[in-house]
């Protein structure tokens, strides 16, 4: 699948920890600050909010069976950025992707496995090269700013993982945060 399971209507019931994200986030990005300087000071205030109980509701941590799962929790009105919860059971991934703007993710519970690429040119033939491996446990925050955003995303806990993401785009109505899709290098994933 080349998206993620969405509910695009904003949760009316999100609570107070999601307001003051949200609140901490809109100060950031009112700076007008270039897309990789925002995606670091929007990771700051990200990161005291992880793991917190009163983070999200029973619903917003809501899995499904056939694809990891993206709930709303908040589209700001001038399409600035949003903030969605996505839950992914044991073994659900992201095909291999980039981004259409900064992005900020950090993993509430559980643990997301992630492999980033990087694509080597010869100017006539482009190829995906594996950089890194990286194993992101409950806590753990990533920041980035296209280019240089290729990667795959999953769940290689044996139980729910659930991350917050926050995007420099209105993900309500775009439906996903995804530029394009690249295909597997051979011999790899
Ligand atoms: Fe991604």
């Amino acid at each position: 699948m080349t998206s993620p399971h969405v509910s695009s209507r904003a949760d009316s019931r999100t609570g107070d920890a999601i307001g003051a994200l949200v609140t901490g986030v809109r100060e950031v990005v009112g700076r007008g600050l270039p897309p990789g300087l925002t995606a670091d000071l929007v990771a700051e205030v990200l990161a005291p909010a992880l793991g917190a109980a009163d983070l999200l509701t029973a619903e917003q941590c809501q899995g499904d069976p056939d694809g990891y799962r993206q709930h709303l929790l908040h589209a700001e009105p001038d399409r600035s950025f949003s903030v969605v919860s996505l839950v992914w059971m044991p073994g659900q991934r992201t095909p291999i992707h980039d981004h259409l703007c900064w992005c900020v993710t950090g993993v509430h519970r559980g643990q997301e496995n992630e492999r980033r690429y990087r694509l080597a040119t010869d100017g006539r033939n482009a190829r995906l090269l594996p950089l890194a491996d990286v194993v992101n446990p409950t806590g753990a925050i990533a920041a980035f700013a296209p280019p240089g955003d290729i990667h795959l995303v999953r769940n290689s806990f044996p139980a729910k993982t659930v991350s917050i993401h926050i995007y420099g785009a209105d993900v309500g109505s775009l439906g996903t945060s995804i530029r394009r899709v690249y295909l597997a290098p051979e011999g790899g994933q």
